[in-house]
């Protein structure tokens, strides 16, 4: 696999027309849930760059993206604030938790994993951002969801790309495709609401 050959990955199939559906009627719960998920990510970057201080790019790359990511809560609170909706407190999240329990404990398989559960959930958030993006009316929105999928499309192609740089080249395609087919198994049977995941 070439560096930039992300095709031979297995995609993540699309999200069911009920999940864009059941946001965007209750758009407000699919806002306070968004926030969450964006301050989540600020928090996992800064932890990877906190648990590899002595792999630079990789430690630069987080930062980079905690910032990005803590920019991105930062404007979903705007929108939240704006139309006086109460943040909602964070809740346990089914989706994330599981694919966090297919991260192998092992010393030579940790980072791998962690990456590439990062780059499904990223692909995941890109995918559905997009279907808000796609499917919203207003103008101001659909300009921001754009913004937003084009910014996890590229998160997702990052943590890809530090697999690639950190760990053994020939698992890193098997394993986001093993880590990929169980996310699709797990979205099919979580049950669809106004959230992210
Ligand atoms: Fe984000
Ligand atoms: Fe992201």
């Amino acid at each position: 696999m070439a560096k930039s050959d992300l095709s031979k990955l297995v995609p993540l199939l699309p999200s069911p027309k009920t999940w864009v559906d059941t946001a965007l009627q209750d758009f407000e719960s699919f806002l306070q849930d968004h926030a969450s998920a964006e301050k989540k990510a600020s928090g996992m970057a800064l932890s990877m760059a906190s648990h590899y201080p002595d792999r630079l790019d990789l430690v630069s790359a987080m930062v980079d993206l905690a910032v990005e990511e803590l920019n991105h809560y930062r404007e979903v609170m705007r929108l939240l604030l704006g139309r006086k909706i109460v943040p909602s407190a964070d809740r346990k999240d089914a989706y994330v938790t599981q694919l966090n329990k297919q991260v192998r404990k092992d010393a030579e398989y940790f980072l791998l994993d962690r990456l590439l559960v990062a780059a499904v959930v990223e692909r995941r958030g890109a995918e559905r951002f997009g279907l808000i993006a796609e499917h919203i009316t207003d103008p101001s929105l659909k300009k921001f969801y754009a913004a937003i999928t084009a910014s996890e499309e590229r998160h997702w192609q990052l943590f890809v790309e530090l697999a690639w740089a950190h760990c053994a080249v020939d698992e890193i395609e098997q394993r986001f495709n093993e880590l990929a087919d169980y996310e699709n198994n797990l979205v099919s049977t979580l049950p669809i609401a106004a959230t992210l995941h």
